[in-house]
């Protein structure tokens, strides 16, 4: 059996000296205190390397330059900005938008809904209809309790269920009219179809029709940002169309709300008065190449401020490295691996995952600490309950992901 002695050699040797595991010293971390300390915000001495993997890292100078460039943009634009938290599901986040100008924030569920109305935030926008009767009462009921709540429909049944329940609950619902943008998704054909819903809405009691929102999710990613500003315009023509016949109509159009993270320096020339942007605080690899105003192939405009986190577990065989990375974190074969663009990423099973060289064998080690640049933010950021809040190596503050229990379904 390895003696304690033994062990804090090995690990010493293997570069792991002066880690959380062992008693605590000076220069290690009293481990067994982590969470009452992480649940009283004490952060004193926590670096990465004590972190329990695999876990997501935010590099708090990139995302606040992310949240300030997006707000500087916007306003020389002049365009609001109501970021999409279905990215980052955070409370505390979405606080630091509002406080960087956000005119409020928006959500793709009713629980996201519920949430950020809950911690206080004001004008949160659903932008998806609700068609189940727990989803049409929850609705209505965050509606009487938040007047500043809004939601969007784009089906004239959905808007009879909802003023059937806003009446019974004598409430008043705040709607936009879902427009279509080229996503088959969701949204009433633009023209008429979408002027008709509009006057509908308008013209019944216990609804107040709000304007309209389009999202163009096909321009987000179109590679090259020329490309994108045509993609853009195309997919928004019909929703501007409508806008005319809505003002023509007597309607008030209060707000056009769509746009991303790729159009964000567009969509003010399409008609839209507000950015739902999400993905811009952290950035995924999908968003890394789709090319800048300013001819860059990367996208420079915003910086990769969040990474997985994740430990070398096993260092057996040439070329291949496994991590604690794998199916249950999300891991994906479009993951990039931060500062170490010879390494792919793959999967070996629910918890292990694999970082293999291009090309030879490279110099990893056990026990090694790696960062690695996810795909998709939506999917990742949901499999975690918390971000690390990193200022270089040193931890300085954890903000809670909405619980799992907060998904989708519940
Ligand atoms: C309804 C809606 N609005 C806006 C966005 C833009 O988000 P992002 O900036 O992350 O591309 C999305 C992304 O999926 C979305 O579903």
């Amino acid at each position: 059996m390895t003696s304690r002695r033994q062990f804090l050699t090995a690990a010493a040797a293997a570069g792991i000296a002066n880690r959380a595991w062992g008693k605590s010293t000076d220069s290690t971390y009293p481990y067994a205190e982590f969470e009452a300390r992480v649940g009283r915000r004490d952060f004193r001495g926590m670096t990465k390397d004590v972190l329990p993997t695999p876990c997501m890292v935010v590099d708090l100078a990139m995302f606040e330059q992310n949240v300030g460039t997006m707000a500087a943009t916007a306003k020389s634009n002049g365009i609001n900005v109501r970021p999409h938290v279905k990215i980052h599901k955070s409370v505390d986040i979405a606080k630091y938008q509002i406080g960087q100008g956000a005119i409020g924030v928006t959500c793709a569920t009713i629980a996201e809904a519920e949430l950020m109305s809950g911690a206080g935030i004001r004008n949160v926008l659903w932008t998806k209809q609700p068609a189940s009767a727990n989803n049409i009462a929850r609705a209505v009921a965050l509606s009487k309790k938040d007047p500043t709540f809004m939601f969007v429909a784009d089906d004239p049944l959905v808007v009879d269920w909802v003023v059937e329940a806003a009446a019974a609950a004598k409430a008043k619902a705040k709607i936009a009219v879902s427009v279509n943008a080229s996503m088959d998704r969701q949204g009433i054909a633009a023209g008429e179809p979408a002027l008709q819903l509009a006057q509908k809405i308008s013209s019944s009691q216990c609804i107040e029709f709000q304007g309209f929102m389009a999202y163009s999710g096909n321009a987000a990613h179109t590679h090259g940002w020329e490309a994108r500003r045509v993609r853009s315009a195309n997919d928004l023509a019909g929703v501007r169309e409508t806008i005319g016949l809505a003002r023509k109509a007597g309607l008030p159009v209060n707000i056009v709300s769509g746009g991303s993270t790729g159009t964000y320096n567009i969509d003010h020339d399409n008609g839209l008065t507000e950015l739902e942007a999400g993905s811009y605080i952290f950035m995924d690899t999908a968003y890394f190449g789709i090319g800048s105003k300013n001819g860059d192939s990367t996208y420079s405009d915003f910086q990769g401020s969040l990474t997985v986190l994740t430990t070398v577990d096993a260092k057996l065989h040439p070329g291949l490295a496994t991590t604690d990375y794998g199916n249950k974190a999300t891991v994906r074969p479009t993951d990039k691996v931060k500062g170490m663009p010879w390494l792919e990423v793959g999967t070996q099973g629910a918890e292990y995952g694999a970082l293999k060289w291009k090309d030879g064998d490279g110099d990893l080690k056990l026990g090694q600490r790696v960062e690695i640049y996810c795909s998709n933010l939506d999917m990742s950021t949901n499999c975690y309950d918390r971000y690390y809040v990193a200022k270089g190596d040193q931890i300085v503050d954890a903000w809670p992901i909405m619980g799992r229990s907060g998904a989708a379904q519940r």
